[in-house]
């Protein structure tokens, strides 16, 4: 199944080339209307709404989905630039730019379980619980394995750091985003929540 991320990505391009001709049609019925002097207090008007429009597009971004919900304001392209390329509605395509690797761990873990919750739980950072079950965790996805018993696997500290920091190298076709390669987490954010995982019993 390694052509059907391509297959998304080639689909999803048509799609992004609609948009891009239906905003050049509106710009060119907006400059028409200009040239009808009767119309020009409105085109003002029109060109206020406009840029109270774009502005506030560029600070939350485009919905994802035609006439869909707007992603909340801190997702803006600024923030969203720092996740890997996984959309399927981006030109991006569905996979990211940076090759798998397997991460050896330096030293021991010294992670903190507590810290490491917080950065599992939080929506802009770990954000694991978007696709596992974790102890303490609400609402839950189940696109991913539970992992609220991780820690009686018998999983060593090092492997769990490595399927952290990038599944791809297990799984080439994983969802699960690689958090060390693309500079999601940091080493440190990395060893907390993997020091989570292994106290979660
Ligand atoms: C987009 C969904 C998604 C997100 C977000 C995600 N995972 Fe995963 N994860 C998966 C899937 C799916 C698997 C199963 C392995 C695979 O992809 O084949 C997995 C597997 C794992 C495994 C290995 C379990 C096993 O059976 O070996 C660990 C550990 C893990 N994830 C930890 C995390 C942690 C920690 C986070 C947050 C920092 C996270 N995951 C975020 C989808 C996700």
């Amino acid at each position: 199944m390694s052509t059907s991320p391509n297959a998304a990505a080639a689909r999803s391009k048509p799609k992004a080339e609609d948009g891009a001709l239906h905003a050049v049609g509106m710009r060119g019925s907006a400059r028409r209307m200009t040239v009808r002097p009767q119309w020009v207090a409105s085109g003002a008007l029109a060109a206020i709404l406009l840029a109270a429009g774009c502005a506030s597009s560029d600070r939350t971004g485009p919905s994802p989905v035609a006439g869909g919900p707007k992603p909340q304001a801190d997702f803006g392209p600024a923030a969203f630039a720092k996740w890997p390329c996984l959309s399927e509605t981006l030109n991006c395509g569905k996979i990211s730019n940076r090759k798998p690797m397997q991460a050896v761990m330096a030293g021991q873990l010294g992670g903190e379980p507590a810290a490491g919750k917080a950065i599992a739980f939080d929506a802009r950072k770990g954000n694991c619980l978007a696709c596992h079950a974790m102890i303490g965790g609400v609402q839950p996805g189940t696109r991913g394995p539970d992992l609220t018993r991780y820690g009686t696997w018998g999983r060593s500290d090092a492997e769990t750091y490595s399927l952290v920091f990038d599944m791809r190298w297990r799984n080439s076709e994983t969802v699960m985003l690689p958090f060390g390669t693309n500079e999601i987490l940091t080493d440190k954010e990395i060893r907390d929540v993997v020091a989570f995982l292994q106290s979660s019993r």
